[in-house]
């Protein structure tokens, strides 16, 4: 039995509703997902320990009606802001055809920062004009792509690509200009991991104010190129909306335009500890904050949420091959940071449980993967319930940069992904198998 999302329910976290809805579990766990009363985990009305019996472990599986219900909480929260904008999924969060599509049902534009995003993104069913082109290193290739395919907004990164940007619009053959956003670094550092901080001056992303000028003076000179207005993102898993409140005051201090991208960066729970602000919170901020220091009554706003989006939408399901119990318990399975690099790379923090008895408490361990060094823990210091070889194992709140992070390390296939949705189960990824390893061989 699926539990229907309720949008309502994610706009405040530690509300009762959302509780009730997860029904005991951790609030990081994907809406609807329950315990049954045998025990066992239950995402999307699909039984976990079934899950895992027909399509494997590990898998990255995916509630659906989460997804949508997320998609929806940042729609509306727009739309109560009564500003003409748009929501932009930052598909390389969740870059797979089938995420892509869902988000493309529920009216978001999509947000590319490759080629290859590009390339997903049209296959998967947006419109060209939806189509918001990021890259603070694009390729000839790229511009030519994106100018081709008419993309509706490339967002320019720095001095030199102005005028391969010129030579890629003069070459595509379409109607009307090319609108493009100039990326401003606004000089605020957001309390995250350095790994991941954009906005600071000091940064490889965008044009300080006095450049973001100079690109704008010139791309105005440029045949065929329409200047619609500014672009921000200071930065990922974000808490602090003071940052972000100072980062759109120093982007509209640079001029009034048709649009303002105020970026994504929103945090989400990866553990019960952890309280981001809710969504139309967020959503009020940076448009207060843009409304404050301009009369922009028809100005489009975007916002370009990627983790917010995907992050709690998807648990990844681990079998347990062995348990060590030394200095230090170590239960390893059968994945690691070939399917999540987040805690190896910016120390990030999950919960694990056992899916096929889910129970608090239990003996203090560390969770292992299979990899061949020592900082394949994906997570450290939790409690499990007596684990041992064959149980299941799962870790909440991997939809967001785990499968786009995902590698082949120590030659471990690449996970599938299931959609799991009022009870029903499909892969919308295959697993990997030994045969595409070995695909791009010559010799
Ligand atoms: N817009 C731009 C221009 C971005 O660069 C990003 C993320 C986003 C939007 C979406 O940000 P989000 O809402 O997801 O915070 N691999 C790292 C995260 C890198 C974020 C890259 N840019 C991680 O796993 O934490």
């Amino acid at each position: 039995m699926a539990v229907a999302p309720d949008p309502a329910a994610l706009l405040a976290p530690g509300d009762p509703a959302l509780e009730a809805l997860a029904r005991g579990l951790s609030r990081v766990y994907p809406l609807g997902s329950r315990v049954t009363p045998e025990g066992r985990l239950e995402i999307g009305g699909c039984d976990a320990v079934d899950l895992a019996r027909e399509f494997g472990t590990p898998a990255y599986v995916v509630a659906v009606d989460d997804l949508r219900a997320r998609a929806r909480a940042f729609r509306s929260a727009l739309a109560a802001e009564h500003q003409p904008g748009r929501v932009v999924f930052a598909s390389k969060a969740f870059p797979c055809t089938a995420v892509y599509r869902v988000f493309a049902e529920e009216g978001l534009a999509v947000d590319v920062a490759s080629g290859g995003e590009l390339s997903l993104a049209l296959r998967a069913g947006f419109e060209p004009a939806d189509v918001v082109v990021h890259g603070n290193a694009k390729s000839d290739a790229e511009l030519r792509a994106a100018c081709g395919a008419g993309a509706g907004l490339v967002v320019v990164d720095a001095l030199d690509e102005i005028e391969r940007l010129g030579a890629a619009v003069a070459a595509a053959d379409r109607d009307g200009p090319q609108r493009v956003l100039v990326r401003v670094t606004p000089g605020v550092k957001p309390n995250t991991h350095d790994f991941i901080s954009t906005g600071q001056l000091d940064s490889k992303f965008g044009l300080p104010v006095d450049e973001a000028r100079v690109a704008i003076e010139r791309l105005q000179a440029l045949p065929r190129i329409e200047v619609a207005g500014l672009h921000m993102h200071i930065g990922s898993q974000v808490f602090e909306l003071e940052a972000f409140r100072r980062a759109v005051q120093e982007l509209a201090a640079v001029g009034r335009f048709d649009v303002y991208d105020l970026g994504g960066g929103l945090g989400v729970a990866y553990t019960a500890q952890d309280l981001p602000p809710p969504i139309p919170e967020y959503v009020g901020v940076k448009l207060a904050a843009l409304r404050a220091a301009t009369d922009l009554a028809d100005a489009t706003v975007l916002l370009e949420p990627g983790r917010a989006l995907v992050a709690n939408s998807t648990v990844t399901l681990y079998t347990v091959e062995s348990v060590k119990r030394g200095v230090s318990t170590y239960v390893a399975v059968d994945g690691g940071m070939s399917d999540n690099l987040r805690p190896m790379l910016y120390g990030a923090v999950y919960e694990a449980a056992l899916a096929n008895r889910m129970q608090a408490g239990g003996e203090p361990c560390h969770v292992a993967g299979k990899h061949c060094e020592s900082s394949d823990v994906i997570v450290r210091d939790v409690r499990l319930p007596s684990p041992r070889p064959g149980d299941l194992l799962v870790t909440p709140a991997t939809g967001a940069y785990g499968h786009a992070m995902a590698n082949n390390y120590n030659g471990v296939p690449r996970p599938p992904i299931i959609f799991c949705q009022d009870g029903d189960a499909r892969a919308v990824v295959r697993r990997e198998t030994f045969e595409d390893l070995a695909a791009r061989d010559l010799d």
